[in-house]
């Protein structure tokens, strides 16, 4: 039974995230999935079912993806709707996916350890060379710079400027991506995040180089 709800849920994702290009596509989902299956299994820490349906759903109300939050909440919602799981997983499910965003930094304390294993997951995912691909997707497709030397790095956005404010893709590792590593939760994706993190600062170092004629 609970395969079949799996693959229902795949299902679903597929149709609803196919063809975004702002770096949430599909295969995000499913890397976000293994990961967190994966942590899961090292830590022997969470439920996997838990673990696998957040993963798969974790994105679908996300605001960039939705007009507006109610639109997001909606679509969730429906879908949970018409599955056959005791309530209380359903709810379980539906905390997890709207308490892991990252959103500046500023999202909630995390109680369950489904929660933060699938945020780890998806955190590991906007780091290492996945991460350098993603952001320079999703600055493209928002119109920003790749770089601009003019911009100083922001601290303390409230997520409104995080969202919409001046920015390039560069800067966006600042304000985000070089934070991540210090920001997970379990020892597992804590160790998963050194080679990326390193990955990202000799991505810099280079781009710099050769922004500056050097290299
Ligand atoms: P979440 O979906 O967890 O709230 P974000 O929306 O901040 O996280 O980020 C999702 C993906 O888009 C990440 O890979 C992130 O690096 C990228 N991204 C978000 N904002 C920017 C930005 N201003 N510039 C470049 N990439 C961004
Ligand atoms: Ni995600």
């Amino acid at each position: 039974m609970k395969e079949e709800i799996m693959k229902r849920t795949e299902a679903f994702v597929k149709q609803m995230m196919g063809r975004d290009s702002t770096g949430h596509d599909w295969h995000h989902v499913d890397r976000v999935r293994r990961n967190a299956l994966n942590i899961s299994k090292k830590e022997q820490s969470g439920d996997p079912f838990i673990i696998e349906m957040a993963a798969l759903l974790h994105d679908i109300p996300d605001d960039k993806l939705n007009n507006s939050h109610e639109e997001g909440r909606h679509k969730l919602a429906g879908f949970m709707d018409v599955l056959d799981l005791p309530p209380a997983v359903k709810k379980h499910i539906t905390e997890i996916i709207f308490s892991i965003s990252f959103k500046g930094g500023k999202g909630p304390k995390l109680s369950s350890a489904e929660a933060k294993i699938v945020q780890d997951a998806d955190r590991l995912d906007a780091i290492g060379a996945i991460g350098i691909a993603r952001a320079f997707a999703f600055g493209g497709k928002k119109g920003q710079p790749i770089f601009d030397p003019s911009l100083s790095v922001r601290d303390n956005m409230t997520v409104e400027e995080y969202r919409n404010g001046e920015s390039s893709s560069i800067h966006h590792f600042y304000e985000k991506l070089l934070q991540i590593k210090d920001s997970l939760h379990t020892a597992t994706a804590k160790e998963m995040a050194k080679e990326r993190h390193q990955f990202m600062e000799a991505f810099l170092t280079q781009f710099y180089s050769e922004w500056n004629g050097q290299a």
